[in-house]
């Protein structure tokens, strides 16, 4: 927890969404106080990134889930940076769990995809990933540090990026990693951009975490040394989100209780 990183919270909705869905999460999004200290962003399907752009409050960044290497061409299917850019989006995310893992996305790929956005100026959410496989057979260092060894070589402005590292093993299987191991791995990561690309770099670039976040876990997590926030899945379509933004912000419900001294007394 650094107070020269602004707290930054992703809410990615994957495959999950469609308008009508779209329209009752910016219902509650746009009802809830959001605690200003915190950079809230979406990551949404590229079919309703400007349908989404235009309903949700200014506060809110949009983040498409992936883009291709180059700007335009004949390649069905994809869409680049400057499309997004032009639908009204500032970020994107790239080389997340599922393209690398479901997908086959290569570590020269991603890297690739991250060299053109960069070039383009958009706002990257570069992650990482450890499998339940990697844990389980001790290469975790390895595979983390190759990943962003990949990454970094392709950053040239570290102001447009964040990194989100996502403990697979945690995502939606019923274990939930400990806050002890979020630190470890985050510790890991800035530990290697300090010794590796520079303690500028490693000061004030976010690093967040992600795996079964939620409003039950977020506020312990949050308060962790070399955590910056939240790459959120399942929990960002429910207004669990809104807790998630806020926190790092005083629970409210404990400042009452100590405004309400049994000596009537204000603390
Ligand atoms: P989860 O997903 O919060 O549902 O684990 C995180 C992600 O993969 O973006």
């Amino acid at each position: 927890m650094s107070s020269q990183r602004k707290f930054f919270v992703i809410g990615n909705w994957k495959m999950n969404v469609d308008k009508a869905r779209i329209d009752n999460i910016v219902k509650f999004m746009s009802a809830a106080s959001l605690d200003p200290n915190t950079e809230a962003v979406v990551g949404c399907p590229s079919c309703y990134l400007s349908y989404a752009r235009q309903r949700l409050p200014d506060e809110i960044a949009v983040a498409a889930q992936n883009c291709y290497k180059v700007a335009h061409g004949n390649f069905s299917g994809e869409i680049s940076p400057a499309m997004i850019l032009d639908s009204g989006c500032e970020w994107v995310i790239l080389g997340h769990p599922e393209r690398r893992t479901i997908f086959k996305e290569s570590d020269q790929l991603i890297a690739e995809k991250v060299a053109h956005a960069q070039q383009t100026g958009i706002k990257i959410i570069a992650c990482l990933c450890e499998t339940s496989e990697d844990r389980e057979e001790g290469r975790t260092d390895d595979v983390l540090f190759g990943q962003m060894k990949s990454l970094a070589a392709s950053i040239s402005d570290w102001s447009r990026v964040v990194i989100a590292f996502e403990a697979l093993w945690a995502s939606n299987t019923g274990v939930l990693a400990t806050a002890a191991q979020v630190q470890e791995a985050l510790a890991k990561l800035r530990h290697w951009l300090r010794a590796n690309v520079s303690d500028k770099v490693a000061n004030s670039t976010r690093i967040l975490y992600a795996g079964s976040v939620s409003s039950s876990n977020c506020r312990e997590l949050a308060q962790l040394e070399d955590l910056d926030g939240f790459l959120v899945g399942s929990a960002a379509l429910r207004p669990d989100i809104v807790d998630i933004i806020n926190a790092r912000r005083p629970d409210v419900s404990s400042l009452i209780a100590h405004f309400d001294r049994p000596d009537g007394r204000r603390a």
